[in-house]
């Protein structure tokens, strides 16, 4: 922490401090590794001490700053990057430790081996490998990547895999597309793919078809065939899981029309998901979750003031949209949070904001009887909701999805890791906890079965210190 003085000037480039002192250095720091909020700091840090720090990378860049990254990501990120100029010298590519050193020096240090991330030997055969943990919740993942299409290829496989119940088919192909999420830079070949953990023959074969053809004929197979695209308009009604879906799809349904025509069958949950689809088929974008939150704050602080309404899900892990709004309330003092629900639900009805809501409450019991749910579940009191959002009077407001989850306050790190996601990411922090540390984790919290005895935490960083991760901040878990 910097002294308070001091502090002040860090957030204020504009001030006659932060003129530039050395004109012959102009730094690039790199975000992915580092996250947003970490380069945001250390811009203004370096700013505050009179160096240039450019917002883009450009060809006026003299030091490039990465940190937690190998020489050979580094100079992939490089070839990705930049067309080289004639005459125009390269910036040096340098670990964090160059920029550590010159901000504690004042001045920009001479640049030395160890601080470059360039391959010491000339580049020739195939790379080394690019540094890659086989777990996404040892490895940042940033929402925005490299390699979009051909993670969208394997992850229609990965869903087709699902649709079809093939488990360990869904996760060989969630986890190839995961690791190339996670990659620094563009797949262009078919060797850079060597080394790098999950990539089975299968995925390879995909990923091999669309560089060398721009598509893949087994995912263009799945994504126009029959079942595929049912199983994919069934699964996203709301109350439909995968089974539901393939009942219907047995039964010869192939329509939501089809399906309105069984109403009888339907549950109260699956009738009002087709009643709203259209907007509920329409992606939340940010600012309306902000406005539901907003009411949603409004009636918990009437019904239970000091208590905290917290967005996570996607929205958290800094998506602009989203298929639902997930909220999570509590109270800063134990046991408040317990009634709570329904009367804030009273309250969002009258206001005529509710347009189906469906209450589970709180298991209870045994504490240790949680960790040996099914891993998808908690047990906390929520209410999945459909809510109006707020408009003007006389005019509809538009049919979104919501999710509110009632938590007590010493539980409330486990729920807000949990309930951020991504869902894969939370798949194989859980995997990391059993195999690799033999400790459980879930929402509710982290057990040692031999210990038997539940860690206790106050934040979240907690949760990845008791586990020996680094911690990742929500923008990085887009696993
Ligand atoms: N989750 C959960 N228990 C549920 C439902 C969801 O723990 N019954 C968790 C999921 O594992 C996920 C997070 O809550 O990590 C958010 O779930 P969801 O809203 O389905 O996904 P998002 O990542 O928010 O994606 P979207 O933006 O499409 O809503
Ligand atoms: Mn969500
Ligand atoms: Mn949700």
């Amino acid at each position: 922490m910097l002294p308070r003085r001091r502090r002040g000037r860090v957030e204020d480039p504009g001030s006659s401090s932060s003129a530039v002192r050395f004109p012959g250095v102009a730094i690039y720091l790199v975000e992915p590794r580092m996250g947003r909020s970490r380069r945001a700091f250390l811009t203004r840090l370096a700013r505050s001490k009179g160096f240039r720090v450019l917002d883009a990378y450009s060809s006026a860049v003299t030091h490039v700053v990465m940190e937690q990254t190998s020489a050979e990501e580094a100079t992939c990120w490089q070839e990705s990057r930049a067309t080289p100029v004639p005459g125009c010298p390269r910036p040096a590519l340098l670990d964090i430790v160059w920029f550590t050193e010159s901000m504690a020096a004042g001045q920009p240090v001479p640049v030395e081996g160890r601080h470059r991330l360039e391959e010491a030997v000339p580049r020739e055969g195939p790379p080394s490998p690019v540094r890659m943990p086989p777990y996404a919740c040892q490895r940042p993942t940033p929402l925005t990547h490299h390699n979009a299409s051909l993670s969208e290829a394997l992850e229609v496989l990965a869903e087709a895999a699902g649709f079809e119940g093939r488990e360990g088919r869904l996760l060989a192909f969630r986890r190839a597309a995961a690791v190339l999420k996670a990659l620094p830079c563009r797949v262009s070949a078919l060797r850079q793919l060597q080394g790098l953990p999950h990539f089975g023959e299968h995925s390879r074969r995909v990923v091999q078809e669309l560089l060398e053809h721009g598509a893949c004929e087994e995912v263009e197979k799945v994504r126009l065939s029959e079942r595929y695209r049912s199983m994919k308009l069934f699964t996203q009604v709301f109350g439909v899981g995968v089974r539901t879906a393939d009942r219907w799809y047995q039964e010869g349904l192939r329509t939501l029309d089809d399906v309105r025509e069984q109403v009888q069958r339907l549950t109260e949950q699956q009738k009002a998901g087709l009643q709203h689809h259209r907007d509920l088929g329409t992606p939340v974008q940010r600012p309306e979750a902000e406005a539901l939150q907003q009411a949603v704050e409004a009636a918990v602080g009437l019904a239970l003031p000091g208590a905290t309404v917290t967005l996570a899900g996607g929205f958290r892990r800094g998506k602009l949209q989203g298929h639902d709004v997930d909220l999570l309330i509590t109270h800063p003092q134990e046991g408040q949070e317990a009634g709570l629900l329904p009367r804030v639900m009273r309250c969002l009805k009258e206001q005529g904001l509710v347009l189906y809501h469906q209450h589970q409450r709180p298991h209870s019991g045994d504490p240790a009887r949680w960790t040996r749910r099914s891993h998808t579940m908690d047990t906390y009191e929520r209410s999945f909701c459909i809510f109006r959002l707020p408009r003007p009077p006389g005019a509809a407001g538009k049919a979104v999805r919501v999710d509110l989850v009632v938590v007590p306050i010493s539980q409330f790190p486990f729920a807000l890791l949990g309930w951020t996601g991504s869902k894969h990411f939370e798949r194989e922090l859980r995997q990391f906890s059993r195999k690799e540390r033999g400790l459980w984790l879930n929402s509710h919290g982290l057990f040692d079965p031999e210990q038997k005895t539940f860690f206790c935490v106050d934040a979240e960083e907690d949760i990845f210190r008791h586990l020996g991760l680094a911690y990742l901040p929500p923008e990085q878990r887009n696993a």
